[in-house]
């Protein structure tokens, strides 16, 4: 294939298939890779476009993340994630996410009153919750749960309604917290504790989670704004599994509260969301500094089906600039708990060490990612590992909502519904159980 330029408003790419050749516009973004626009493809050539896992296909055209993986660079909107995290809140990024840009002071606080006003659950669907086994994993409880909202907000559920849109939208980002602090305290046991407007974001998500009615709770305001800026970290990540799945989901006109649970679905794999979770698990497992050559050596065999959780990403070749945020964030935390010398940081530390200055990890760029030091900080906050993801959800919330959105509303969006190059039977005839060998 050749890039040529055949006029100066429209540069073509050529592709030569079975002696024939045809022309695909190559369309630019504002800054970023040039795609080929392979649409007219099938009908030209007869032939797919075949690549699984999408390493080189754009699904949509754009607006709200970009990544320069090689760079190491993560912009919302076009603000670098580092001063988003360092000088934003959670709320505004949400804001900046859902509308395009900084709210100024009015805007602001219309919008935190709009979501703070939808914290609360519909009290039915409290019920759901002893339906599900004490041992559930929160992320089970999660799917069915946030499914279960478009069986009662009926009045958001218009998909070509804007109104209705930003209405599902809001609920989604107020609700869901609640709905995963339920899931939480279900699962050990304790009562539900009810949102609090007076609260911010992560401050009213820290007291649903480890307040209990019989005393008081207060926050810490070093705990609360760490937390708030992990939320920040995990907002949006432009067309990752999940995202990708909230879109496929929507673009068949589901409502979005199914969307959104289709996508908490994907989020729990290891290879994404659950990997905070995975790494984690990975370094109790390790336990000590010692140990570390011997699964640096496992993660380097094919053999062994072990891969360094927290390592490695589909985008970035670089260093994640999260994974930069939320170290320094993880040692805020545990300078601000007094667990500086917790022995799973060192370990983190020591392998991160080891394993970018390894062969393998570097020629393959290898590096960490978010989820390498979230684990360790959030368990120092007090969650339990089965609540990793499920925090990853609350914050991503944002991201699948404004990604949908914007899917809607563009006017190129179609059913997605990708080909495939079929390898089994061609066609034959049935034949009766009497005939079969
Ligand atoms: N440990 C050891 N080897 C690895 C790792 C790892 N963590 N990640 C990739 N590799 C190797 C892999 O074996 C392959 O080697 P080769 O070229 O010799 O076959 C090469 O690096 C490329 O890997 P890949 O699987 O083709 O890359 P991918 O883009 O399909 O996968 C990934 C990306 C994130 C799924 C993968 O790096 C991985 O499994 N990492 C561990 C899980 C993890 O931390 N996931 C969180 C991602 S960030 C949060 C999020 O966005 O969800």
């Amino acid at each position: 294939m050749s890039s040529a330029k055949t006029d100066i408003a429209t540069p073509m790419a050529n592709l030569k298939v079975n002696g024939k050749t045809v022309d695909m516009p190559v369309r630019s973004g504002t800054v970023g890779p040039d795609v080929i626009d392979v649409g007219r493809l099938y009908k030209e050539t007869g032939c797919f476009n075949y690549d699984p896992g999408f390493t080189s296909t754009a699904n949509c055209s754009s607006r709200i993340t970009y990544i320069d993986g090689d760079a190491g660079m993560l912009l919302h909107r076009g603000y670098p994630i580092d001063q988003l995290a360092e000088q934003s809140n959670f709320l505004e990024v949400c804001y900046l996410l859902l509308h395009g840009e900084l709210p100024n002071a009015a805007e602001y606080e219309e919008f935190m009153l709009g979501i703070t006003r939808h914290t609360m659950l519909h009290e039915q669907m409290t019920r759901f919750y002893t339906g599900f086994r004490r041992d559930a994993h929160p992320m089970a409880v999660m799917c069915g749960v946030v499914g279960a909202l478009s069986a009662f907000y009926h009045d958001s559920t218009d998909i070509n309604d804007p109104e209705q849109r930003t209405i599902a939208a809001r609920r989604l980002i107020a609700k869901m917290p609640t709905i995963a602090a339920m899931a939480y305290k279900y699962s050990v046991g304790q009562p539900f504790i009810y949102p609090r407007n007076d609260l911010d974001f992560s401050a009213n998500f820290l007291q649903m989670c480890f307040a209990v009615p019989c005393g008081p709770y207060t926050v810490d305001p070093v705990i609360s704004r760490a937390l708030d800026r992990i939320f920040i970290l995990h907002a949006d990540h432009e067309q990752n599994a999940s995202t990708s799945t909230v879109r496929l989901a929507g673009s068949s006109g589901a409502n979005p509260f199914a969307c959104i649970a289709a996508g908490i679905a994907c989020l729990w794999g290891p290879a994404h969301g659950g990997a905070n979770e995975a790494a984690l698990n990975m370094l109790n497992e390790i336990g000590t500094v010692d140990r570390i050559p011997e699964y640096i050596k496992k993660a380097k065999d094919k053999t062994s089906g072990f891969r360094l959780m927290g390592f490695g990403h589909r985008v970035y070749k670089n260093y994640d600039p999260r994974a930069k945020v939320m170290q320094k964030t993880c040692h805020e935390v545990l300078d601000a708990l007094g667990t500086r010398d917790e022995p799973l940081l060192q370990v983190a530390m020591e392998l991160e060490r080891i394993a970018l200055e390894d062969d393998y990890f570097v020629e393959k760029k290898l590096y960490p990612n978010i989820d390498f030091y979230s684990g360790i900080t959030l368990r120092a906050i007090g969650f339990p590992v089965e609540m990793f993801t499920v925090l990853f959800a609350v914050a991503r919330t944002v991201g699948w909502v404004a990604q949908w959105k914007e899917m809607i509303e563009d006017p190129e969006q179609r059913i997605g519904r990708p080909r495939q190059l079929y390898i089994g039977a061609p066609v034959r005839n049935y034949v009766p159980f009497s005939n079969r060998g």
